[in-house]
């Protein structure tokens, strides 16, 4: 494990809940901060293992994670995952009176629920697709007949592994895609509810920002890359790479993101007796200049942070503390203007079914480099890193991308 700087102003405790790319580039930022001398990672894996010291516990096992925070005296938690944080995990710890950061369960609705977040949009005037909600499979296909236009956007409500979004090129598409989501439940209870929406076009931007329930700290603007092949070829993954920030996202078009996007949102939730505190990471697309929502997240990108924690100079923890606390304003948030990017190692066959547990080489060679490893889905086995999951990532900072190969059922990174 790497050895926290000795020169400690306090000896905090974090505990950071996932185990994923996201979770590992939380745990570097961290790492760095001269406030923080121990941190765990719940469940974790072996590249986060190299800062933090990895607990056997489930993102979703709340009382035990609370159990963990309050017998280790742990100064501070934060949630890296969608899922714990639309569960409920802050309040768990708030009811224990244990310090959290992540939205609680009444804000990381926004993220948990499409027809609510499309209705708070039309509320406050947040400039989004037209749509309609369902709950009846029967009226959303007297929808398709009597109103759509194609392509048509259809969403499942809740939370589906990123998967729960179908474009619906003709009625027949879409006809289909209503008895998946909302007969044949292919997104599970998440398409108990259905958004039918427009299709926009345009190209896509996230913006990333801290919230502490009244200030706003915009990070910066980032854009991940879905396609699995290279050209922009192949199934639609998780996200292979990402970039901060998008050039076409300039001071004009973030200004326009702030004032008619985040600020409202926040407000219109305040509004309706919701504090919204943590990070927000807004889905957008540039529609002719102009910035419309696709969708709120609840917590920071993956792998939009493995490229954002790179530029970040101030002390995440100190911004981290300040958002849980509510005295964001008090914190400095300097980033630096330099591009960052990731690229993405997956096993073959990713994003569909592949093998697991090949020996990954080269990364010695690659963290000698100035680019940084952030590992997902990677196990440690006899002091072998192993694939065990989706994937692990190379991260690169103002240099050329590293080829990065799949050879004889083995990643590896090739060096220039
Ligand atoms: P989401 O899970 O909401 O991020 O949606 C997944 C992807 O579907 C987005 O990244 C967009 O590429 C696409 N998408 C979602 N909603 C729309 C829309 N209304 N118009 C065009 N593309 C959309
Ligand atoms: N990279 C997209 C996401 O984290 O939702």
């Amino acid at each position: 494990m790497v050895r926290l700087s000795s020169q400690r102003s306090e000896n905090m405790k974090v505990l950071i809940v996932g185990s994923g790319g996201r979770e590992h580039a939380i745990a570097w930022s961290v790492a760095k901060s001269p406030k923080v001398d121990k941190i765990y990672c719940a469940p974790g894996n072996a590249g986060i293992s190299e800062y933090a010291e990895c607990v056997d516990i489930g993102a979703m096992e709340f009382e035990k994670l609370a159990d963990f925070a309050e017998q280790n005296s742990v100064d501070l938690t934060i949630i890296g995952m969608d899922d714990p944080l639309v569960g409920g995990v802050v309040d768990v710890f708030e009811a224990r009176g244990l310090k959290v950061f992540g939205p609680r369960k009444n804000a990381a609705i926004l993220e948990g629920s499409k027809a609510f977040s499309k209705d708070l949009m039309k509320k406050y005037g947040i400039p989004t697709a037209g749509y309609e909600n369902f709950d009846d499979p029967e009226k959303a296909l007297d929808y398709l007949h009597t109103q759509a236009k194609f392509p048509i956007v259809l969403k499942a409500d809740g939370l589906a592994l990123g998967k729960g979004v179908l474009i619906c090129n003709t009625l027949e598409e879409a006809e289909a895609g209503v008895r998946d989501i909302m007969e044949d439940k292919k997104f599970g209870s998440a398409g108990n509810t259905m958004v039918i929406e427009e299709f926009m076009t345009g190209r896509e931007v996230s913006v990333l920002s801290f919230v502490d329930g009244k200030t706003i700290r915009p990070m910066t603007s980032a854009q991940d890359h879905k396609r699995a092949k290279d050209g922009d070829q192949g199934l639609n993954t998780g996200g292979m790479g990402s970039v901060t920030p998008v050039p076409f996202a300039d001071e004009v078009f973030m200004e326009k993101v702030r004032t008619r996007i985040i600020e409202p949102t926040i407000n219109g939730l305040k509004e309706e007796n919701i504090t919204y505190k943590g990070f927000i990471f807004l889905g957008l697309i540039n529609v002719k200049g102009e910035p419309m929502v696709i969708e709120y997240n609840v917590r920071m990108g993956d792998p939009e942070t493995e490229s954002v924690m790179l530029r970040i100079q101030s002390d995440l923890v100190e911004l981290l503390e300040g958002t849980a606390a509510g005295n964001l304003n008090e914190k400095t948030l300097v980033m630096d203007p330099r591009s960052a990017g990731c690229v993405i190692l997956v096993s073959g066959g990713y994003p569909e079914a592949y093998e697991k547990g090949f020996p990954i080489s080269g990364l010695e060679q690659a963290a000698a480099t100035d680019s940084i490893i952030f590992h997902a889905g990677t196990a440690m086995k006899d002091g072998q890193v192993m694939t065990n999951g989706v994937l692990h990532l190379g991260l690169l900072k103002d240099q050329p991308p590293i080829p990065l190969l799949y050879h004889n059922r083995k990643l590896f990174f090739q060096l220039p």
